[in-house]
């Protein structure tokens, strides 16, 4: 504690002034959230090494995991029952213990992504960005933080609210470290929930120790921020079903700590989250329970079938069913491990749903009516100009495209199965959703919507471009095998004209079979348009739906 005794003193401060609320009063929406997010997390602590076990590998043979473990603190406070604070306390120290304390290294102010691993960068464990350390644990890990300061400081030991603070002071001097293009960080202000989360945590930090560095960097962030935001009112990670909910997550943070202090991004935040749903809710199908595309890195094809952290945020404002069609249990669904951050959504829900008008909360429960939608957002580096966004949406078919030119194929992220820049969803007999995705393999694509009709063109392919899709397997009870487009459920797709030979190759990406690997956990059919043989036009393909 050598630290706090050199430091604290210097300062001149009373850091210790956490407010005496001892649990946030929830919303039904937001208790049933949390109430059906905690027994999960219950059931996988391990009190013994006072770690959740690891979900994310379910399988995986005994490891704990670091972040989710603090989103359980944050829970255990709020119930706040028998142990629960003490078991919070106790979780906390063992984190912030192993958070990396040597200021030389890039890691610095990092915490585990989980206990056992080796240390890093001994010549077992090199040190190797989003693998063996993540530096957004970091920004995941200093958000909860202040969030269980703030909401429930005094439900912990006074040692336990000075490492908190000491945690977040150099979690913030680590993450001044980051800059987007060196050594293999791409921290760049278009890469929002990250820059947002360290945003928040730096001026946060900042005001809390009276430290002008900190305060003008959160400041200098933040700017850089609006910057791109403020050009179109986008993200520019658009529509992202997970981390346009991060971005959220961050933006609540910081509109709620930080709204009365003169922080830029205090002073902001309310209403970039509301410019945020304003777009999100117009993208937002309430038959379907899907934001229509086009999405920047997505963790699926249908949130029904995955847990997005957009879809914790529909639940705490509309409840469960606008959120998620299936019944089956959430832990049950891919990306399960992403509802371990559900605790701390529904604690910020209350606040958070003071600045969602009755607009959004209405578009999120029913569908408004055929729409729409268009915009803009930009990304740079990867974007060299920003894009257009055009998504029509009517009650059971969405059809959302993005026109890019990038300097790298598969977007920002630089993944193609993450990028999703024309999106097709429709909703089949039996209620569960259809898709017909293009996954990207080139760095532009020029894209055309109207009601029923979709033009792509590759402006820089040629002959060998091929525009490939990922088509939904059909529901149970329809045919089993898709042979051609007539084989497809519930949506009729016909190809009306372009460059491309008319009759795809068609191949089957399965999970314990078929040509071709699953993607996040969604098996799907391969439906690949390739050029005809010496072709020198340019590639495209047109399409017409009929339901
Ligand atoms: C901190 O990291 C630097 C750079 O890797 C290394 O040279 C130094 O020995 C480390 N310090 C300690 C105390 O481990
Ligand atoms: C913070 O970093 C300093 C080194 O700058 C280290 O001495 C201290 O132990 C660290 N605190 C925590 C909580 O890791
Ligand atoms: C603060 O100042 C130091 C230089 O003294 C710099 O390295 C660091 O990035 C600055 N920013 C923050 C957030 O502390
Ligand atoms: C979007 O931003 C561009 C500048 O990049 C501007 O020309 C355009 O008018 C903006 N569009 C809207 C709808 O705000
Ligand atoms: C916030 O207030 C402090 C102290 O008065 C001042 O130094 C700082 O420049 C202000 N920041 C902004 C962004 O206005
Ligand atoms: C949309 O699907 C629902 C449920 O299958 C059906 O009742 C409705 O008629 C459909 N609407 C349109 C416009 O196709
Ligand atoms: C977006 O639209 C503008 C205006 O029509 C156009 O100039 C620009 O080239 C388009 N961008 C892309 C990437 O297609
Ligand atoms: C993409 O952007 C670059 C840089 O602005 C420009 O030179 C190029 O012509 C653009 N390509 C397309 C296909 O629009
Ligand atoms: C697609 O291109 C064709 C041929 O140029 C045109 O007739 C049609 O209107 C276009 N469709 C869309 C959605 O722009
Ligand atoms: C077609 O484009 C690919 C990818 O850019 C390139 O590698 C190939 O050389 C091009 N082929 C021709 C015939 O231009
Ligand atoms: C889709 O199938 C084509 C062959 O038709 C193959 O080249 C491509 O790698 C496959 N793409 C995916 C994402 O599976
Ligand atoms: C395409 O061009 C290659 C090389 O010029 C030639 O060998 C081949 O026969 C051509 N294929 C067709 C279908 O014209």
């Amino acid at each position: 504690m050598r630290f706090l005794v050199d430091w604290f003193p210097a300062l001149g401060l009373s850091l210790l002034g956490a407010s005496a609320v001892h649990a946030v009063d929830l919303s039904q929406y937001a208790q049933d959230l949390f109430d059906e997010a905690m027994p999960i997390q219950d059931a996988i602590y391990d009190p013994v090494a006072s770690y959740l076990h690891y979900f994310y590998f379910p399988l995986a043979a005994g490891p704990h995991e670091t972040r989710s473990t603090v989103w359980y603190s944050a829970g255990l406070l709020q119930r706040n029952q028998g142990t629960d604070a003490h078991e919070a306390a106790t979780i906390l120290e063992k984190i912030i213990g192993d958070q990396e304390k040597n200021t030389s290294v890039q890691w610095y102010g990092d915490y585990t992504v989980y206990p056992e691993q080796p240390t890093v960068g001994t010549p077992a464990y090199p040190p190797v960005i989003y693998n063996s350390w993540d530096p957004n644990w970091r920004g995941f890990i200093g958000t909860a933080l202040i969030v269980i300061y703030e909401e429930f400081g005094d439900l912990l030991p006074a040692h336990t609210q000075n490492l908190i603070l000491e945690s977040l002071y150099n979690n913030t001097i680590g993450d001044s470290y980051r800059v987007g293009g060196v050594d293999g960080d791409n921290l760049y202000p278009a890469y929002s929930n990250a820059w947002l989360m360290r945003t928040v945590v730096t001026s946060w930090t900042g005001h809390k120790f009276q430290d002008a560095n900190m305060t003008i960097s959160g400041d200098t962030y933040t700017r850089e921020f609006l910057a791109l935001f403020d050009r179109n009112g986008t993200l520019s990670e658009f529509n992202g079903p997970t981390y346009a909910g991060v971005s959220l997550y961050a933006l609540t943070i910081a509109a709620k700590y930080l709204g009365n202090t003169n922080a830029t991004i205090g002073q902001n935040a309310a209403r970039v989250i509301r410019e945020i749903w304003d777009y999100e809710s117009l993208l937002w199908n309430a038959n379907m329970r899907n934001f229509a595309g086009p999405w920047d890195r997505s963790y699926g094809y249908d949130m029904n079938k995955y847990v997005a952290i957009m879809a914790s945020w529909v639940w705490s404002l509309a409840g469960k069913t606008a959120a998620f069609r299936e019944t089956s249990p959430i832990w049950t669904m891919t990306h399960a491990d992403d509802f371990e951050l559900a605790p701390i959504i529904a604690i910020l829900s209350e606040f958070h749903s003071t600045l969602v008008s009755d607009t959004v909360r209405s578009r999120l429960s029913s569908f408004p009516g055929e729409h729409t939608y268009t915009g803009h957002t930009y990304a740079p580096p990867a974007d060299l100009e920003p894009r257009n966004i055009t998504t029509w949406l009517s009650s059971n078919l969405t059809i959302g495209t993005d026109s890019f030119n990038q300097s790298v194929v598969g977007g920002y992220s630089e993944d193609s199965t993450s990028f999703s820049p024309s999106v097709v969803q429709w909703l089949r007999s039996d209620g569960s959703i259809g898709y017909f995705n293009l996954y990207p393999t080139e760095t532009a694509l020029q894209a055309q919507v109207t009601p029923y009709a979709l033009n792509l063109t590759y402006p820089l392919g040629n002959a060998t471009s091929s525009f490939t899709f990922v088509l939904a397997s059909n529901p149970l009870g329809a045919k089993r095998d898709i042979f051609g487009l007539d084989d497809v459920d519930g949506l009729q797709i016909e190809v009306v004209g372009g460059t491309v030979d008319p009759i795809p190759d068609i191949s089957f990406c399965g999970l314990v079979g078929g040509a071709c690997d699953i993607i996040h956990d969604f098996e799907f059919w391969n439906v690949t348009f390739t050029m005809p043989a010496n072709s020198s036009d340019v590639p495209s393909v047109q399409f017409k739906f009929a339901l």
